[in-house]
């Protein structure tokens, strides 16, 4: 998509798309007041309430003040401080992940590593069992595709598997609580109420899609940029100091969230465009981080990049809660990876998918070569 946001960066930066009735924003300096101005771009969507949107009451899709207090209720658990506790069961998952992957005559990168990696830590904080990942992983990648797709006959089914799993899971937990975040929700208070099971079936979802798709994302990126240009790989392991470094190019360069909407509360002006009460607008963070003007030479992956305020974790009240997570499992993944891995390239032959959605950027599948130094 790159070569397009540009041409729409430079001609056409706030644009209605007629296919999916909605205006569209690529500059920096405009994605990021659409996503952070709150109190004229809100979160949540127009048709709240129809039942069908499990995350209609999660904190994304809030606006304050309800957004903060649903925020306030799991802001501690991911901290950076509590996220470092899970350091060594990370590092040791990623371990035994490279082990299984490493095994493999066929290794595919997103299938053996990227995907089972954030989807068991996150099933693990939430009190999820193991076993039940596959689900996991069919339920979330459906979820995620049907947010392009106005059919809503084949989702709706998906909706009701997704929720009464939860939903099992709540009561479960309500009977016997266990050392986990479900339990800690379901002791948790709002004004001196206790959430709905509406709220808690949110908050599941959103933790288990938002964390999931995302993390898979950022990795895969990383690795198809050192595909691209081994010379980025090769200059990591010499100097593993760099992780921070790449992490944050990597999320520029190739944001694994491409968008995310917002509409209008009132009539607004973007630049000499007039947005009308209750229009959507799309706010494009992957063209907004290659945007010239914030990133010099900006379609270039700069290992040595100098003050990267990409916005690909978000920006103001809904900057990702997940971000030092997900930044601790990138750079146990990378440590691990440039210790044992002497190059990684995607197969010369792979068919690559992309993941159809103008949400995420990333693929399904990744085949790779591997040289291990072991
Ligand atoms: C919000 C990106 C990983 C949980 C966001 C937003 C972005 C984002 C762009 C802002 C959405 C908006 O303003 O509408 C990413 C990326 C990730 C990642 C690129 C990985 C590289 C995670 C993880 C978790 C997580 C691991 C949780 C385990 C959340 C939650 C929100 C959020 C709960 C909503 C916060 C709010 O509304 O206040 N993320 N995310 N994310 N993310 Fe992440």
């Amino acid at each position: 998509p790159y070569p397009w946001f540009k041409t729409m960066r430079e001609q056409n930066p706030v644009y209605f798309d007629q296919t999916i009735g909605s205006w569209v924003v690529f500059r920096y300096a405009d994605v990021k007041q659409v996503m952070t101005d709150y109190e004229h771009f809100s979160s949540a969507p127009p048709d709240r309430g129809d039942g069908m949107n499990m995350f209609a009451n999660s904190m994304l899709m809030t606006d304050p003040p309800r957004h903060r207090q649903l925020r306030s209720l799991v802001n501690l658990a991911f901290t950076p401080r509590m996220i470092e506790q899970l350091h060594d069961r990370i590092d040791g998952l990623v371990n035994r992940l490279l082990d299984d992957m490493l095994a493999q005559p066929e290794p595919d990168f997103i299938r053996d590593f990227a995907t089972p990696l954030p989807m068991t830590v996150i099933a693990e904080m939430l009190g999820v069992p193991t076993a039940d990942q596959d689900k996991f992983k069919y339920w979330t990648e459906q979820i995620i595709t049907s947010s392009n797709n106005p059919d809503m006959s084949k989702i709706v089914p998906i909706y009701q598997e997704f929720g009464a799993y939860l939903f099992g899971m709540i009561e479960q937990r309500r009977n016997a609580p266990q050392a986990d975040l479900i339990s800690d929700l379901l002791n948790a208070q709002i004004d001196g109420e206790s959430l709905s099971d509406m709220d808690l079936i949110g908050f599941c979802a959103l933790l288990l899609v938002a964390g999931n798709e995302t993390t898979t994302n950022l990795l895969g990126n990383a690795v198809r940029v050192f595909s691209e240009q081994p010379a980025i790989y090769a200059e990591l392991r010499a100097n593993p100091s760099l992780i921070p470094n790449v992490l944050d190019e990597t999320l520029r360069y190739y944001s694994p969230v491409k968008a995310m909407p917002r509409h209008a509360h009132t009539e607004q002006q973007i630049g000499d465009v007039t947005i009308l009460a209750g229009q959507r607008v799309m706010a494009v963070i992957g063209s907004a981080n290659r945007d010239e003007s914030q990133f010099p030479d900006a379609e270039t992956f700069d290992l040595h990049r100098k003050g990267n305020q990409h916005i690909a974790f978000g920006h103001g009240i809904h900057y990702c809660l997940g971000a030092p997570l997900a930044r601790l499992e990138g750079k146990l993944a990378l440590e691990a990876m440039l210790k044992r891995i002497e190059t990684i390239t995607i197969k010369p032959d792979a068919q690559l998918e992309p993941i159809p959605t103008p949400i995420t950027f990333g693929v399904k599948n990744l085949p790779v070569l591997i040289t291990t130094s072991e």
